[in-house]
């Protein structure tokens, strides 16, 4: 017995994987051991980037260095296989036997990618512990085509190591889509050639809160943005993982940071303008654009732009809390309303997104907005991000829109995870435990076939107004992230609660391994032993 657990896996081990995957069988009882200088193989060199992020992980955390070779005679350890055989993106087959190691092959490289991110788990979480991989078949894939993370950087700035870290996190957990929210009335963060001025007076504001909600007032000048070079090497960096950048430039709203660049672009511009120095909707502050030629000239030049920078498929309008009294009491505005024959301010929001839509379409793109575009009417190519409550999200796909769901009350990790948690977060808030992550149900039971193949999948998000540092956004976003992945990622009928809160006392063995700080709200709220 004593040799038996060096060498072998007790049937009953079924190894713990998150997101659950679509099916794992135990083949045998024995294990296959990976050793120092094992030959990771790829199929061909597209696979170069896969066989080398396992060598380095290795590396890395365990301190096992794997060798990497094309197609080699040699008998290795690993072998990496791109089917490329047409079937849903992300799928792979894991398989492991104790003579022949592991055999991962993925029905494109993401599948081969996500192959990987399982075979991480079947590795020990520390070094030193010897690998010994369980004999097993992993039959696995997605469950949505869209699994997001989103990160605000404008409420407080995120230097370009702590995107790569947290694309990394994304990578880990099957995610495929990272939402970079860029700008807002705080500041504007992402440097662009058309209007160098967007960075050079909207980047920075007068002063920065500490403590908690509302927190403490001082006169120290925060700012921050991402140059270029910087938004290239981060949108290559995803890419490698299998990550898609989201950018979201958001207006008509939010826009203080756009005025305090450009103040003739509001209905105020006599007013001074800077960016905002604290949060929320602002019927104080103007932050809203005015319908005047040159901010539509502006919308075309910036949004033309982003699609250049960006190669993704999707561009984020934001559209959201637009503060429509602006528009009302403006005279120029009312002008503009009346001549092109639109009713009310939520028709000239939906005005603002149509043109936004129709220049991001010309470069053949497509649009994202919070679900606030809907107000007023939107074409059913605009995709919505149903953020408030569920039902807007149900008229989303009534109306036919493809949706991704990342209602506020359970996809919001910036909310605390827990009452016993007083010394984060606002004030105030239902808390966001761990289970409510894992057991939101993205697909009310409700929707019909159709509306059903409409929603892409979901997203979580991350708001930083109270998370001015990386240790704080990690503690937020972990272990919910790992709820969140399971839920968009695995089966239906695979999702279990009790399985899952026995599974993330090995997931956070994981975040200590990566030097990622986690809550620990979910171990003081339960007695674990509950789940073992
Ligand atoms: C949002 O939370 N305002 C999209």
């Amino acid at each position: 017995m004593m040799i038996s657990t060096l060498t072998s896996y007790a049937k009953s081990d079924l190894p713990e994987i998150i997101p659950e995957p679509a099916q794992i069988d135990l083949n045998g009882e024995g294990a296959f051991r990976l050793t120092r200088d094992a030959l990771v193989s790829m199929c061909d060199s597209s696979l170069m980037f896969e066989a080398s992020y396992l060598a380095e992980y290795t590396d890395r955390y365990l301190g096992i260095p794997l060798k990497t070779t094309v197609k080699n005679l040699d008998k290795p350890a690993v072998s990496l296989v791109n089917l490329d055989n047409g079937a849903v993106s992300g799928g792979y087959r894991l398989t492991v036997e104790h003579d022949s190691g592991v055999l991962i092959e993925g029905n494109d490289a993401a599948g081969v990618f996500y192959g990987i991110q399982t075979l991480i788990q079947l590795l020990p979480t520390r070094a030193g512990v010897l690998p010994l991989l369980p004999e097993v078949t992993i039959c696995d894939f997605p469950r949505f085509p869209y699994r997001g993370m989103h990160l605000d950087v404008v409420r407080h700035f995120f230097p370009v190591e702590f995107i790569k870290r947290y694309i990394d996190y994304l990578a880990f957990h099957k995610l495929n889509y990272f939402h970079w929210h860029l700008t807002d009335d705080q500041g504007w963060r992402l440097e662009m050639e058309c209007y160098p001025e967007l960075t050079q007076r909207g980047s920075e504001r007068e002063g920065e809160i500490f403590g908690l909600y509302p927190g403490e007032y001082r006169k120290l000048p925060y700012g921050g943005y991402y140059t270029r070079e910087q938004v290239d090497e981060v949108v290559r960096y995803a890419a490698q993982r299998h990550i898609t950048v989201m950018p979201e430039i958001d207006i008509p709203g939010h826009c203080m940071a756009v005025l305090a660049a450009f103040p003739s672009f509001s209905t105020t511009p006599d007013e001074p303008k800077k960016c905002a120095l604290t949060w929320g909707i602002f019927n104080k502050f103007n932050n809203v654009l005015a319908p005047k030629p040159e901010v539509f000239e502006f919308l075309k030049n910036v949004f033309s732009e982003l699609c250049d920078i960006f190669p993704g498929q999707y561009i984020h309008v934001g559209g959201d809390e637009c503060a429509k009294k602006w528009w009302q009491e403006s005279a120029e505005t009312q002008k503009f309303m009346r001549e092109h024959g639109l009713k009310d301010e939520k028709a000239l929001q939906s005005y603002f997104i149509h043109y936004v839509q129709n220049v991001v379409e010309g470069k053949g793109k497509t649009l994202v907005g919070w679900d606030e575009v809907l107000q007023g009417g939107i074409s059913d190519d605009c995709v919505i991000m149903n953020w408030r409550q569920p039902t807007i999200g149900r008229t989303a796909l009534r109306t036919g829109h493809k949706t991704i769901v990342t209602c506020s009350q359970w996809s919001y990790f910036n909310i605390k995870e827990s009452r016993l948690q007083p010394e984060i977060g606002a004030k105030g808030q239902t808390p966001l435990s761990l289970e409510k992550v894992y057991e939101f149900s993205i697909e009310p039971d409700s929707i019909t076939g159709k509306e059903r193949s409409l929603v892409l999948g979901a997203q979580a998000c991350l708001w930083t107004e109270y998370i001015p540092t990386t240790w704080k956004a990690e503690q937020f976003v972990f272990p919910r992230m790992a709820a969140f992945a399971e839920n968009v990622w695995s089966p239906e009928n695979k999702k279990n609660w009790d399985s899952f809160a026995r599974k993330v006392e090995c997931q956070v063995e994981r975040y200590e391994l990566w030097g990622a700080r986690y809550s620990d709200a979910f171990f003081r709220m339960n007695d674990i032993s509950r789940y073992r």
